[in-house]
């Protein structure tokens, strides 16, 4: 079979998951990277042999032979890339969050549309094995109607600095950072219904606070620097067509410990999903509490990989993505609807 030619827009921190994804996948061949940091493409080229080295990514597109993109840049420079490379007939991986806003979401989607090609979003979470083993219990019915979610991705002390909390080119905090991760996932385990209005807030009460020591193996962007200028915390109602509610955490920074977690509730069972996955239900008239006798905890090992193969495969057999450029759209309106909602103190109406 003719491997896959694939390029890397942006190639710093988390290229290097992408690259090692497409480096063990037999189907492809990493073709050429691109960063407009002339001395990162340089270094990543060298470490990963690979000699075509673009600072423009109008400059990378152009070459004919080139399968698909995955885009990791900053966020503000993700439509831009993705619509060259979609003009140019290229199959997109995109990282999350899709884009700055519903607007530029939606350009990205109509891009797609126009070129035929695969816009997949990098919603990573989808490939866990903690949600896999959760989708199974909730698609077999078990938790009956599912009508609430809590999604929580909160961090004590851990804005990852440069663009992250520079708003220009991220778009806002840690809710478009991190709570674009659990939002998605708990609509997604709810069967992805639509949202229809969404009431938040947001606040910068302790900003990013660079004299509290950091802890070892925080995640941090490549270029630090710059001062914040993003919310600190946010929380957040997203209502959905259905009834279905999710109710959203997220923080750089905030003086409680962090949680990465779901909870949903049903009307026959609800279940925490970190840091196991534990099902509470009743038998008999009985309240019974439900474990797996095997791991259920988000296993890093592998999930990247997992989403990369899933792009691989979309665009070699033509089959939908399990990540689509639809849902990103989705993502990225309740999240302008949740800032526009903090802006202005109303619940803002989501038309999708
Ligand atoms: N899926 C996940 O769990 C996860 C985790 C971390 C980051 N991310 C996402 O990945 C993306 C990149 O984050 P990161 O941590 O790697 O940041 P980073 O700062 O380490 O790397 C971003 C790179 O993009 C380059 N870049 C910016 N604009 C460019 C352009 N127009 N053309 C080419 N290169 C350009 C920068 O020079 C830099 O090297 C972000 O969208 C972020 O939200 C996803």
């Amino acid at each position: 079979m003719k491997k896959l030619k694939v390029g890397i827009v942006g190639v710093g921190g988390i290229s290097e998951f992408h690259i090692s994804g497409y480096k063990r996948n037999p189907n492809v061949e990493l073709y050429a990277f691109c960063d407009i940091n002339e001395q990162r493409l340089k270094e990543k080229g060298a470490r990963h042999g690979v000699t075509r080295l673009y600072t423009d990514v109008n400059e990378m597109v152009k070459l004919e032979e080139l399968d698909a993109v995955s885009v990791c840049t900053w966020n503000s420079a993700h439509a831009p890339c993705t619509i060259a490379a979609l003009n140019a007939g290229k199959h997109v991986l995109c990282e999350k969050p899709m884009a700055m806003n519903g607007e530029e979401a939606e350009e990205m989607l109509a891009a797609a549309k126009r070129s035929g090609k695969m816009l997949q979003i990098g919603f990573v979470r989808r490939f866990g094995n903690d949600c896999a083993i959760l989708k199974d219990f909730v698609d077999n019915g078990d938790f009956g109607e599912i009508y609430y979610a809590k999604a929580i991705y909160t961090r004590r002390h851990g804005c990852p600095g440069g663009w992250f909390s520079d708003k220009k080119r991220s778009g806002g905090g840690p809710l478009i950072d991190l709570g674009v991760h659990v939002i998605d996932l708990a609509r997604y385990i709810a069967g992805c219904p639509k949202p229809v209005s969404a009431y938040g807030v947001t606040f910068d009460k302790l900003g990013s606070r660079p004299e509290v020591k950091t802890r070892p193996g925080e995640y941090k962007a490549s270029d630090a620097g710059v001062t914040s200028d993003v919310e600190d915390f946010a929380s957040a109602l997203i209502r959905f067509e259905n009834g279905f509610t999710i109710g959203i955490e997220a923080s750089f920074d905030m003086n409680l410990p962090g949680e990465n977690n779901i909870v949903i509730l049903g009307t026959k069972a609800g279940a925490t999903l970190s840091p196991d996955l534990k099902i509470y239900s009743t038998a008999h008239g009985y309240m019974t509490n439900v474990t797996l006798d095997m791991p259920t905890a988000l296993d890093f090992n592998g999930l990247f990989e997992r989403e990369i193969d899933d792009f691989v495969d979309c665009v070699l057999t033509g089959r939908a993505s399990n990540a689509p450029a639809e849902d990103g759209v989705i993502l990225m309106k309740i999240l302008s609807a949740i800032y526009e909602s903090a802006r202005t103190g109303n619940e803002v109406k989501i038309d999708c």
